[in-house]
């Protein structure tokens, strides 16, 4: 954690009041238990002091099932109409029992005119989704995060990877699964014939949650329209998500990754049906190397189908 010169000094912060040496150490030491593991900014931000403009406050939840923090500006930040056709359903999974009614869902016509889903459909190329992801103020991780991180791989690929959330290495280099876990991935990649040149990876959020906490299911959905209308370009053969979290995003299911993993479902983006599966994360198979055999037998899956 950079932040404090080790001469003895008097800190002031913007916030609250001078600290000497010791102090500044003991609130850093604080802070670090706390999980915060970087600096995201030359500046402070006293996010209290913004209680009634808390981030993310600007977007409008569309789903009714959601305490949606009071809109402090118009949710819809204006687009231009989309030119082509465009998903009217979010990623829905076609897994019998395992599907799961979608509470956190914009599913209805008007609603998913608004907001995010609006401004995703306008993009006709990855690249102008970008730019709608820089300008979108609907996810409240983007106040705490350093960048955007979009994705990395091919513009058009046959699989897709979808992990959970940027940590901190991805954090930094504004691209997804770049640290540890990104290296093993690279290598189960490599296993089966794949690399960064026919793949596409990305999260299901693009910014990294504070402390690399599980993003919550209303930052999963203000980025959704984002994620589904990069499916839609990306137009992979099949989608493959990775980890838990990402599995019950991608597949719409409630059960964990034991019983999501290594078994194919429909889900469908737009108009299209697409093969689905789950998969360990890198990250636990680093910490639980005896599952790798797990992963081995999906990524099989995955060869046999391409
Ligand atoms: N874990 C993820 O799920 N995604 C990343 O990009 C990095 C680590």
């Amino acid at each position: 954690m950079r932040a404090i010169a080790p001469s003895r000094r008097y800190y002031r912060s913007p916030m609250t009041r001078s600290y000497d040496q010791d102090e500044a150490l003991a609130v850093l030491d604080w802070l670090q238990a706390m999980g915060v593991d970087a600096a995201v900014g030359e500046t402070p931000h006293d996010w209290l002091a913004r209680a009634n403009d808390p981030p993310g406050s600007g977007f409008a939840f569309p789903s009714r099932d959601l305490a949606a923090p009071p809109a402090s500006k118009p949710a819809v930040l204006g687009a231009p109409a989309a030119s082509r056709p465009l998903p009217t359903r979010p990623i829905r999974g076609t897994g019998g029992e395992t599907a799961r009614p979608r509470a956190t869902t914009p599913l209805g016509a008007n609603e998913a005119e608004t907001g995010a889903r609006r401004i995703a459909r306008a993009a006709n190329t990855l690249i102008e989704l970008e730019t709608a992801l820089v300008d979108f103020d609907g996810c409240g991780l983007k106040s705490t995060a350093t960048k955007l991180c979009f994705y990395r791989g091919a513009t058009q690929a046959d699989v897709m990877f979808i992990g959970e959330a940027p940590g901190r290495d991805e954090d930094l280099a504004g691209k997804p699964f770049v640290g540890r876990a990104g290296q093993l991935l690279d290598k189960m990649l490599a296993a089966i014939g794949l690399s960064e040149a026919n793949v596409h990876i990305t999260n299901i959020v693009y910014w990294r949650p504070p402390g690399n906490r599980t993003p919550t299911p209303q930052e999963a959905l203000s980025c959704r329209p984002f994620l589904e209308r990069q499916i839609e370009l990306v137009a992979p053969k099949m989608l493959v998500a990775v980890g838990g979290s990402a599995a019950k995003e991608v597949l719409g299911a409630t059960e964990g990754i034991m019983r999501l993993r290594g078994k194919w479902r429909d889900v469908t983006v737009g108009d299209r049906k697409i093969p689905a599966i789950a998969t360990l994360h890198p990250a636990y198979l680093l910490r639980t190397p005896a599952a790798k055999q797990l992963a081995w037998m999906d990524l099989l899956q995955i060869k046999s189908k391409l």
